[in-house]
């Protein structure tokens, strides 16, 4: 299936274009090949922002358009294939005025050196596409991955609140029919220098593909991915995208599970998730910012395995198991199983993770979740906690605790548990609770926090969500703003 040939849409245009090194990343190629130059890299990490674009995808309906903005700076070229890109020199009308959003920042101020500005445009942009009437809250979020550091928020958040209402030509059925017009018969497969691509559409063939090549790196979103390469140099010699296919996007709720596909993003799999479980609502907004979670996807955090990642303790709690595949084998295997050691897992060479099913809620049973940070938005975890309680009266009849950032995988805090089970439910047992903590876990120092500092923090969480369980209206990070 090779065609080293990839087809998407910019700012209007159909763009075909030969990619010689399937690493290089979208920003990379608009900078040095196109010459836009108007989108900027700050960091190349996804952390600031500077780098963001808009992404169009014809949405489930067909009619129909998906948009999100992406990191450019840590997306892989060939991944767009198939899709639109507008970049801020895509804004201006055609009579050459500045849009609405970017009129908004001149009318409020909303620059200084400008170097950040075309990021919080496109964030700005995409909120006006997706939101008529943003709440503070919705602005906060939609700007959580983008870093200003001489212009300050407060004019920013000003031109989004202003932008309001402004109407521009936009018809969500020529952008899906132009889509369609691009759209590839077969898949993709790219071979140049040595290194190959391929984005094969169906669970079968990836699964071929993977068990024939085991050493090839499965991508996803890219969002861990996409850093080995910009940061850390490593070329990657066989990459198997795993975002077109279709069995991958699977999302659904059965009698017993919610089951998401391995490939479905954090942004379309948090609502389902949060829409049945909101005391994870919290962790969940917290979740790096809306361009990671718009690419990155829930299988990728599992796999990549961090001892810091987001997901981990909530889904082990709620007693959620993967569905690996390899080959034409299947297997389950609960998530508190999956860690060996760090980051490595149980997925044998050539294996990968087909679904994550989340078992449903019970009646009367408490699951959340708390990330501790030193920033609000878009930082990795000190510490992040999540906890299911079930209570029989004033008794505890079944407690659960898992916790990143404090050893080496994320894990169930079992001393503490055990304290907890069929205890009564009251300040005394949560002191002893706290006491088995430093048996469950010897964290480390590092520059998110000391070793004291993290054992205090996930004991003082753990008194919080005790105080939250017995409050009249159990409180979140909101409530004392950010
Ligand atoms: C700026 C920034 C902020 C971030 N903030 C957070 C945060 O707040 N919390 C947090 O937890 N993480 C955070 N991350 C990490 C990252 O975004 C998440 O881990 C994300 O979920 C990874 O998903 P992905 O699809 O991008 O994975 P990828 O980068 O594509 O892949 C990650 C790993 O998973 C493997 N993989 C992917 N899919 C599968 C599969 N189906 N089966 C088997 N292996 C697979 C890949 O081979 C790779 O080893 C952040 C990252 C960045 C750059
Ligand atoms: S350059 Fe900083 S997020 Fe991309
Ligand atoms: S205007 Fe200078 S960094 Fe934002």
């Amino acid at each position: 299936m090779a065609d080293n040939t990839i087809r998407f849409i910019l700012n209007g245009d159909a763009v075909e274009t030969e990619v010689a090194d399937p690493t290089r990343t979208v920003l990379q190629f608009l900078r040095e090949d196109l010459r836009l130059t108007g989108t900027k890299e700050g960091c190349a990490e996804g952390d600031c922002g500077a780098c963001t674009v808009v992404i169009v995808e014809i949405g489930r309906g067909g009619d129909d358009v998906r948009i999100g903005t992406i990191n450019s700076c840590i997306r892989f070229l060939p991944t767009i294939d198939g899709k639109e890109l507008i970049t801020v020199e895509g804004l201006r009308g055609k009579d050459g005025g500045l849009h609405p959003v970017q009129q908004a920042m001149v009318d409020e101020h909303g620059s200084q050196c400008g170097f950040c500005t075309p990021g919080f445009v496109m964030s700005l942009y995409a909120l006006y596409r997706t939101n008529d009437r943003p709440s503070r809250r919705d602005i906060d979020d939609a700007l959580a991955g983008n870093l200003c550091r001489c212009t300050g928020y407060r004019p920013i958040v000003a031109a989004a609140q202003s932008m309001a209402g402004a109407a521009d030509h936009w018809r969500p059925a020529d952008h899906a029919a132009q889509l369609r017009s691009i759209a590839r018969d077969g898949a993709l497969g790219i071979r140049s220098d040595g290194r190959c691509y391929f984005a094969p559409r169906d669970i079968d063939t990836l699964a071929e593909l993977y068990e024939s090549r085991p050493h090839a790196t499965l991508l996803a979103g890219g969002t861990d991915v996409g850093l080995w390469v910009t940061k850390r140099y490593r070329e990657l010699d066989t990459v198997i995208y795993t975002g077109g296919v279709r069995e991958l996007q699977e999302r659904r709720v059965s009698s017993s599970h919610i089951v998401i596909g391995g490939a479905v993003t954090l942004a379309d799999a948090i609502p389902l998730i949060v829409d049945h479980y909101p005391g994870l609502d919290e962790m969940f907004r917290r979740f790096a910012s809306p361009p990671i979670r718009y690419a990155g996807t829930l299988g990728g955090n599992i796999a990549n395995g961090s001892p810091i990642g987001d997901s981990m303790p909530a889904l082990m709690v709620t007693g959620t198991s993967l569905v690996l595949r390899r080959g034409a084998e299947r297997r389950e295997l609960p998530l508190d199983e999956f860690y060996r050691s760090y980051q490595v897992d149980e997925l044998e060479p050539g294996e990968f993770i087909a679904s994550i099913r989340i078992p449903l809620p019970e009646d009367g049973v408490i699951v959340s979740s708390r990330k501790w940070s030193k920033r609000f938005d878009q930082d990795i975890s000190a510490v992040c906690t999540a906890y299911r309680l079930a209570l029989d009266g004033d008794d505890v009849a079944d407690f659960r605790m898992a916790c990143g950032g404090l050893a080496e995988t994320v894990k169930r805090a079992t001393a503490c548990e055990r304290v907890l089970d069929g205890a009564r439910w009251d300040e005394r047992t949560i002191e002893k609770a706290c006491a088995a903590l430093a048996a469950d876990f010897r964290p480390i120092t590092d520059m998110r926090a000391s070793a004291d500092m993290r054992l205090f923090a996930v004991q003082n969480l753990l008194r919080r969500f005790y105080l939250e369980t017995i409050a009249d209206a159990p409180g979140t990070v909101y409530d004392y703003g950010r």
